[in-house]
């Protein structure tokens, strides 16, 4: 969640791949770290928190929890694994998010109505998997241990994700109870940094994007390839509640010039007049937070805002959104205040191929690739990653009216 409140980062396997004898201990260490913040992320949530779907998009703690167990059971257990049997015959129809390669599975907008298996069983799956795991790391030698380790990896990092995907969904539910719920009341959102000058300018220039060596990243982020940037000026800070307020006083979210046609279209058919998670009380704004409902901090950076709306603001700005590449270049110079921490930024960029990107084959080919449309790439990273999984060359991508995720926005400009 915030940065000082999340635990350890999960140990880096890349480096201690090398040292022989310790991958089994480096591979154990790293896999029940992330396992364990799943279950620190979920210890202040009852079973009735764990049930509920609030919406078709956002999925039940309890499922995040059953989801990241059955990948380990597909993918390592079950591939890697002869001796293993599963926990439950029918948990990988549960709980199989969207793997066609991987069988059939539930429906994804009706995993609120699983109300069996109980919380409680889905810990004693989660126990199951762990001990299989580590038993496997343990008893599995050292050349099937480097060969299963990129794997391995792909496994942590997928759990992160859901680790955040955990804190914007139950967010969201317990937006929507009139009473709002704080998951730790004692969260604070993470201070942002306003340091320096406001604009960074990028002069025109040939640059490598993308990830470029064999640490860890998705496959989304390769091929590294060269790209045009500049001349740009990227804005050094994120844009704040307090200019949000300025745009929503000029009638921004009224004002149809301002907005793309299916953005405006949404805008009217959701009611759309504030960022997500906005409540009015006598007059002045709130907003829901992990702590409960707090007010608008007009010096914070804004969240919970959709592509269309940031696109909009940046029009009624006189500004832009900057490109997925434009982004990076600015990045990599470590001159943005908040690049990673507190919002993903959208950029205008399409979610797309890198030019002569290949899914991998088999399932797992599955993970990003067949994503690669209609969507929105954002950059950098959230108060709700988990350490250790941002990077300046990691591609997130949602669909443009998507706000439940914890996103903002910086500015670009040509002038
Ligand atoms: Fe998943």
């Amino acid at each position: 969640m915030t940065k000082q409140a999340s635990a350890t980062a999960a140990p880096a396997l890349s480096s201690e791949v090398s040292a022989p004898g310790s991958l089994a201990q480096s591979l154990e260490d790293a896999f029940l770290t992330v396992r364990n913040e799943t279950e620190r992320r979920v210890a202040p949530l009852s079973p009735e928190d764990q049930q509920i779907q609030s919406m078709p998009d956002a999925s039940p703690t309890k499922w995040h929890r059953a989801h990241t167990t059955w990948f380990w059971e597909q993918f390592v257990l079950g591939e890697h694994c002869p001796d293993y049997r599963p926990f439950h015959p029918d948990f990988a129809f549960l709980f199989n998010s969207y793997y066609v390669s991987a069988g059939p599975r539930h429906a994804r907008h009706r995993r609120g109505d699983i109300t069996r298996p109980s919380a409680d069983q889905v810990g004693a799956y989660r126990k199951h998997v762990d001990s299989a795991v580590v038993k496997f790391f343990r008893e599995a030698g050292e050349d099937k241990l480097q060969a299963i380790a990129p794997l391995v990896e792909v496994g942590l990092n997928h759990e992160q994700q859901h680790q955040e995907l955990m804190f914007t969904d139950i967010l969201h539910a317990f937006a929507q109870n009139p009473i709002p719920p704080a998951y730790d009341p004692d969260w604070r959102f993470p201070a942002s940094t306003r340091t320096g000058e406001d604009w960074l300018t990028l002069n025109e220039g040939i640059h490598t994007v993308g990830h470029v060596d064999d640490s860890f990243h998705f496959d989304n982020e390769k091929p590294a390839h060269r790209a045009l940037v500049g001349p740009v000026r990227i804005a050094r800070n994120l844009v704040t509640n307090g200019e949000w307020l300025a745009f929503m006083r000029d009638g921004g979210y009224r004002t149809a010039t301002l907005w793309l046609m299916d953005g405006f279209a949404a805008v009217n058919s959701e009611g759309w007049e504030v960022p997500g998670h906005w409540r009015e009380i006598d007059g002045e704004w709130h907003v829901m937070t992990l702590a409960g409902l707090k007010p608008v901090d007009p010096d914070a950076p804004v969240c919970h805002v959709s592509y269309y709306e940031a696109d909009a603001f940046a029009r009624w700005a006189g500004k832009h959104l900057p490109t997925e590449m434009e982004w990076e270049v600015a990045a990599r110079t470590g001159q943005l205040n908040d690049a990673f921490g507190i919002a993903w930024q959208w950029t205008r960029s399409s979610y797309a191929p890198y030019p002569g990107y290949r899914a991998i084959e088999g399932a797992l080919g599955e993970y990003n690739g067949k994503f690669m449309i209609n969507q929105l790439v954002l950059r950098g990273s959230s108060l709700a990653t988990p350490d250790g999984h941002s990077r300046v060359t990691y591609r997130n991508f949602f669909y443009p009216h998507h706000r439940w995720q914890f996103t903002g926005l910086r500015l670009a400009d040509y002038d």
